[in-house]
């Protein structure tokens, strides 16, 4: 019987791999230029760090993460996401110290047990950045307009961003005693799950993909109206800088985002063109956690893409594949050691250069050198051998001229360009 991969967790093979090639690059790029930095670290971290920062009674901790004891008896869990981890590393190897700021960026995968579907994977690979110690609401603002430049210059065309304050350890408690009224006079139209949450979070109600606790949230109070004044300045200070470069937004008082470590600003982006899994990227400040995971008073802010759901956007982006510039058709064995060798030189040049193995008819050489794509085709046989010349031919005009190889490779280079 042959072994298949396992529900959720995709191969993503070569013709899809250079749209997530073009994805990265790109990332890096603009990321690297917005002052970032790599960081990688390990898919595999102790339980007790991602139910501290992602919350015990969220979703995620609840039901999604791919947890097991070791062989020590250790519970470990495959990351479901990044954050936790970053500020794990910033804390432990005393990043805080090296700089006042840190922008720290990270790619790879996360975990989460979810129900697979289009867009949705338990193995799922995430752009993941983060800024540490910057209170300014301008950070909120630059990774917004950093992350909404990303999506345009990787072709991504429609994308709606939600914003919303989810306040902070002053101004929540109101808010949350307010949600809980609010659901106690609704109790019975509640999941069970929710039930649960109301004593021990009702803000995570909020959150709650089943559709009757849905349409019962979508009347619950606004967390705007319960923002102390800090909370306040620090809102209009985003919004208002959001209109100065022009970007459009909404505000959507119930979004809570799915993890419980934000505090003040949240965003969403999602685009209508994916379906029903449509956040491109999320992500918010969290001015409590570095404290709360035992670090510096230190506040951050990041966001996170989904890979998958950018690659599903540019699913029908051309442009994005290489091809190689020659295919050396050789004929008879002391041909192919020729060709071998010139193939050989042009590759270590840094050329793309394909030839076929084993003794292959001129016929079935040209069709590989087709399938191929190749710019050109360098025929060499018998003949050409004994005259040290090869025939160059262009694969899209069909213009084949002689190339003298006597006095090395240059007039070939310089013909293929
Ligand atoms: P998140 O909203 O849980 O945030 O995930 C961010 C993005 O990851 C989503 O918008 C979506 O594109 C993608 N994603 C999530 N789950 C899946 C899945 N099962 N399959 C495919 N794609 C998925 C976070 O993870 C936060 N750590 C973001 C953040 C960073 N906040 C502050 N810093």
């Amino acid at each position: 019987m042959t072994i298949v991969g396992i529900r959720g967790f995709r191969d993503i093979l070569p013709g899809d791999v250079e749209r997530w090639q073009f994805i990265e690059n790109t990332t890096r790029k603009i990321l690297e230029d917005f002052g970032f930095k790599e960081i990688k670290i390990p898919v595999l971290e102790k339980t007790e760090l991602f139910a501290r920062s992602i919350g015990e009674d969220t979703d995620i901790v609840e039901k999604e993460m791919y947890s097991f004891l070791d062989r020590k008896g250790e519970s470990l869990t495959l990351r479901p996401e990044a954050t936790a981890s970053v500020l794990r590393a910033y804390i432990e190897h005393n990043l805080y110290k090296e700089e006042p700021i840190k922008k720290l960026y990270s790619i790879g995968p996360m975990f989460r047990y979810e129900r697979p579907q289009k867009g949705r994977y338990r193995q799922f690979y995430q752009i993941n950045a983060e800024v540490l110690g910057v209170e300014d609401p301008k950070i909120d603002v630059e990774l917004m307009v950093m992350l909404l430049h990303l999506l345009k210059r990787l072709g991504v065309r429609r994308t709606d961003l939600s914003v919303n304050s989810l306040g902070c350890s002053r101004c929540r408690p109101q808010f949350r005693d307010s949600l809980r009224s609010f659901f106690e006079t609704r109790l019975d139209i509640l999941c069970p799950d929710c039930k649960r949450r109301l004593k021990t979070n009702p803000l995570r109600i909020m959150d709650c993909k089943m559709e009757t606790c849905t349409k019962v949230a979508s009347d619950a109070p606004s967390i705007l109206d319960f923002l102390c004044s800090e909370c306040l300045t620090h809102f209009d200070a985003v919004e208002e800088m959001l209109r100065t470069f022009e970007i459009p937004y909404v505000v959507n008082p119930h979004m809570v985002r799915g993890l419980d470590y934000y505090t003040r600003t949240a965003f969403e982006i999602s685009s209508s063109e994916l379906g029903a899994q449509n956040a491109i990227a999320g992500g918010g400040r969290y001015d409590n956690l570095l404290k709360e995971l035992g670090g510096p008073d230190i506040p951050g802010i990041g966001f996170a893409i989904g890979i998958e759901r950018l690659a599903l956007l540019l699913e029908e982006r051309e442009g994005l594949f290489r091809f190689p510039k020659v295919f050396v058709a050789a004929l008879g064995s002391e041909a192919q050691n020729d060709a071998f060798r010139l193939t050989t030189a042009l590759r270590l040049k840094g050329i793309w250069v394909e030839m076929d193995y084993g003794d292959k008819s001129l016929k079935s050489q040209m069709r590989r050198a087709n399938k191929l794509k190749a710019d050109f085709a360098l025929i060499m046989g018998e003949q050409e051998l004994k005259s040290g010349s090869a025939t160059l031919r262009d694969m899209k005009t069909g213009h084949q001229e002689e190339i003298d190889l006597g006095k090395g490779m240059d007039e070939l280079i310089e013909k293929i360009g």
